[in-house]
C-alpha cells in the first residue's frame, strides 16, 4: 500500500529510507557494514521502535557477511561483539533488544553450522521478523479499528506509522485499518519537537496514504482538544512496562494528562516485543538523552543563545493510571493492565 520502503534487504546490504531528509527528499542509504547500520540507528535515519529492531536483526546478517573468513571461534566472536555494538546505539526502545537476543538464539541454536549455514539461518530469521512485523502492525490495526468511528478526529504525537515499523505501522496502523474499513478520520498530528517526528514524517506518510491531516505545534493540543473536539489520542510506545506504564516520544506524558483534563480517551498501539515484563514500573525504563544542539540548534539555525543549559531526553514515562487501553496484536487491555500484560507475553528477562 506504500509508495515507499522502510527498510528491506537487497543483495547483501541493508536498505534504509534515509528519515533524516524527509519530507523534503526521498533517498535511501545502502548498508554494507555494521557501522554504517549502527550510525543510521544512532542518526535516526531509521527510527521507531519496531523499526529499530528489524534493522538490528539485519545488522548482526552484516556483521556475519563482514566476517565470513574468519575461523568459527572467531566468527562467533565476532557475532557477539556486532550484537553488543548495536545494543549500544539506542537505549529505551525494548524491540532493540528483544530482536539481538532472538538473534542470539539463532546463534546458540547453529552450534554445528559453518559460518556460511549459520550466516543465512541468520538472514532467514532477520527476513522472518521483517515480514513478522508487518504481519503484527496489520493484526494490531484491526484489533484497534474498533475503537474508531466514523468522523472520528484523532490526535497522534512522533511517528509510529509504516516509516516506524517494517510496514503499515501500530497507532498509524489502527488509522489505516479503520480507513480500510471506510470510517472517514481526520487526524491532527503534534509536530513533535525537537526532531518533528510528527510534521515531517506523521503528515508525509498520512498524505501518501490519503488520510486528512492538519499539522499543530506541541503547544496547541490542548487547544485543539478543546476546540476540535479531539474524540481520543492514540500514540505508539518503545517500551510498555509489566504494570502499563508507557514510555513513549517525550511530550506524550503531557498528552496523557491533557487528554484526562478534557475526559479523552488515551489509547496506546504496540506489539507484544515493545513488552518489557522484567521491568516492574516505567521508572526503570533507561531513558534515552540526545545531543544538545537537536535543541539549540533546531530547525536548522540557532534557536537559544550560546553556552544555554539544554535539557534533552527524547522519551518519557506515561503513567499506566493515564492510559485507557493498550493494543496490541493480541487484543485490547484495559485498567489494571498487568495480568493481560503478563498473557501476551514480551521480553521477560534482559539477555
Ligand atoms: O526517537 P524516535 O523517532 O525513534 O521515537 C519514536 C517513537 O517514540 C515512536 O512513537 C515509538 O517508537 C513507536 S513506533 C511504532
Amino acid at each position: 500500500m506504500s509508495a515507499f520502503q522502510t527498510l528491506a534487504w537487497r543483495g547483501q546490504a541493508l536498505v534504509l529510507l534515509d528519515q533524516t531528509r524527509l519530507p523534503g527528499e526521498l533517498v535511501y542509504l545502502e548498508c554494507r557494514e555494521v557501522e554504517t547500520a549502527a550510525r543510521a540507528i544512532e542518526e535516526l535515519v531509521v527510527r521507531g521502535a519496531p523499526a529499530i529492531g528489524v534493522a538490528a536483526a539485519y545488522g548482526v546478517v552484516l556483521g556475519a557477511l563482514q566476517a565470513l573468513d574468519l575461523a568459527p571461534a572467531l566468527f562467533r566472536r565476532r557475532l557477539q561483539e556486532t550484537r553488543a555494538r548495536l545494543a549500544r546505539t539506542r537505549p529505551t526502545a525494548v524491540n532493540l533488544f528483544w530482536a539481538l537476543e532472538q538473534m542470539g538464539q539463532v546463534i546458540a541454536a547453529g552450534t554445528g553450522l559453518d559460518n556460511r549455514q549459520l550466516c543465512d539461518r541468520l538472514l532467514a530469521r532477520a527476513e522472518e521478523l521483517r515480514a513478522e512485523d508487518e504481519a503484527i502492525c496489520r493484526r494490531l490495526g484491526q484489533h484497534g479499528a474498533v475503537l474508531l468511528e466514523d468522523g472520528f478526529k484523532v490526535l497522534t504525537h512522533c511517528n509510529a506509522g509504516s516509516l516506524a515499523t517494517a510496514g503499515y505501522g501500530t497507532a498509524l496502523g489502527v488509522i489505516y485499518a479503520a480507513q480500510e474499513q471506510h470510517k472517514r478520520l481526520k487526524v491532527f498530528a503534534d509536530e513533535t519537537r525537537p526532531l518533528l517526528q510528527g510534521s515531517r514524517l506523521t503528515a508525509w506518510e498520512l498524505q501518501q496514504h490519503g488520510v486528512e491531516v492538519t499539522v499543530i505545534c506541541d503547544s496547541m493540543a490542548a487547544v485543539v482538544m478543546r476546540q476540535a473536539p479531539i474524540d481520543c489520542v492514540i500514540v505508539g510506545a518503545d517500551r510498555i512496562a509489566a504494570n502499563g506504564d508507557v514510555a513513549n516520544k517525550i511530550g506524550t506524558y503531557g498528552l496523557a494528562v491533557l487528554a484526562r483534563a478534557h475526559n479523552i480517551p488515551f489509547y496506546v498501539a504496540a506489539p507484544v516485543s515493545t513488552l518489557d515484563l522484567s521491568l516492574a514500573q516505567g521508572a526503570q525504563i533507561p531513558i534515552e538523552e540526545r545531543r544538545p544542539e537537536e535543541v539549540s540548534q533546531g530547525l536548522g539555525r540557532t534557536t537559544a543563545p550560546a553556552g544555554v543549559g539544554v535539557y534533552n531526553p527524547a522519551f518519557d514515562v506515561t503513567p499506566c493510571a493515564l492510559v485507557t487501553a493498550i493494543i496490541s496484536e493480541q487484543g485490547i487491555a484495559r485498567p489494571p493492565f498487568a495480568a493481560a500484560l503478563s498473557r501476551w507475553g514480551g521480553r521477560s528477562a534482559p539477555g
